[in-house]
């Protein structure tokens, strides 16, 4: 089988994790870096075997050998990468928050769709082989009808306001950074909600650090989420069906372990469901999968969907009145 031609935008902590991840895709070939400097270009192609090593991401997507573009920038940058990319006639992989704002992703969506190019947010929690083994049990009817989740991520970031969490001109804040996980853990087991209604904590640097949302659906059904970045909380999900609930054990954006209670709270089943290297290989063989289709997005983590949940984050947004430069 031909290889699917990976270069990479950035060499930053993620793009390392994605790089060892493809790695261990027989099917992947990492054939060029892209970064602003070609020290850290260089660094990076030596720790990976990386045969091609460009000290601008315009060299990176201008490699005819190149077939698809995996972008790890701060999400500030997202939508610049993606316009170059795509502009260049590469397929993308684009890291999560996908863009700062929805007018961004639209943008992206659109020239994608018109060039006919694959361009999927790499949503890697829903690759993971844990959380197909939940869809696929939700599908099933394990718990019946799921009603409620309950989700949240909270990590305990040390405080620096340089840094792109911190700082609003990189695209700060808790919800793009880790709100994003128990948003759109939400919206795969109940789609999109009607209602959405938060509370934010802001921080010293003008951002979001704190958030809840209650996501209400027009039959009841609801989800009870939370995020922040200044303290570790057990970061787990429950989903509660009519027939049972399912507990996924932390960290919720990427388990390897599910329990399957009754109604009553007896635990059925313990579920370990390990996942091989970083994790960040499972999104990369969707890419692969779809390539191969010849599709242009996938079907997991649709296109349509990503660009709904920035509309929701841009409307939490205005509410907390907190704008990016992107913004402007
Ligand atoms: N899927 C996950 O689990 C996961 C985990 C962490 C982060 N992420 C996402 O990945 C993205 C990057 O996060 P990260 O933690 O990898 O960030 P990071 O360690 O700060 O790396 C970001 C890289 O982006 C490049 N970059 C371009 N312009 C930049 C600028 N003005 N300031 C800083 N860096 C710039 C740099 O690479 P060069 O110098 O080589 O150009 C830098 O090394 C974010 O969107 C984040 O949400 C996802």
């Amino acid at each position: 089988m031909e290889k699917i031609r990976w270069g990479i935008i950035s060499t930053g902590g993620i793009a390392h994790s994605f790089a060892q991840g493809l790695r261990h895709l027989p099917d992947a070939e990492i054939v060029a870096v892209g970064s602003r400097s070609q020290a850290s270009a260089d660094e990076f192609a030596d720790q990976y075997d990386i045969p091609n090593r460009y000290d601008t991401y315009e060299a990176l997507v201008a490699d005819e050998r190149v077939d698809v573009v995996y972008i790890g920038t701060p999400h500030a940058f997202h939508a610049d990468n993606m316009r170059l990319a795509l502009g260049a006639g590469k397929h993308v992989l684009c890291e999560k928050a996908f863009t700062i704002n929805a007018a961004e992703a639209a943008e992206c969506i659109q020239l994608a769709r018109e060039r006919g190019l694959f361009l999927m947010e790499a949503m890697w929690t829903r690759y993971i082989p844990a959380i197909v083994r939940l869809r696929e049990w939700i599908d099933d009817g394990l718990i019946g009808e799921p009603r409620m989740v309950q989700a949240g991520l909270n990590v305990n970031l040390p405080y620096d306001p340089q840094h792109r969490v911190y700082n609003p001109e990189l695209g700060g804040g808790a919800m793009l950074d880790v709100g994003i996980y128990p948003i759109a853990f939400a919206c795969m087991i109940l789609g999109l909600p009607q209602t959405v209604s938060h509370q934010v904590q802001m921080g010293e640097t003008g951002v979001d650090e704190h958030a809840a949302f209650l996501f209400g659906y027009d039959d009841g059904r609801a989800a009870l989420l939370s995020f922040n970045v200044r303290q570790l909380l057990p970061n787990e999900v429950i989903i509660k069906g009519t027939q049972g609930y399912i507990r996924v054990h932390p960290p919720m954006h990427h388990p390897t372990r599910l329990t399957l209670y009754q109604t009553t709270g007896d635990k059925l089943e313990d579920f370990d469901i390990p996942y091989q290297s970083t994790g960040l290989n499972y999104e990369a063989a969707e890419v692969h999968r779809c390539l191969r289709a010849g599709l242009t997005e996938s079907d997991v983590m649709p296109l349509d969907e990503t660009l709904a949940i920035m509309r929701l984050m841009d409307a939490a947004r205005a509410d907390w009145g907190l704008v990016y430069p992107n913004d402007k």
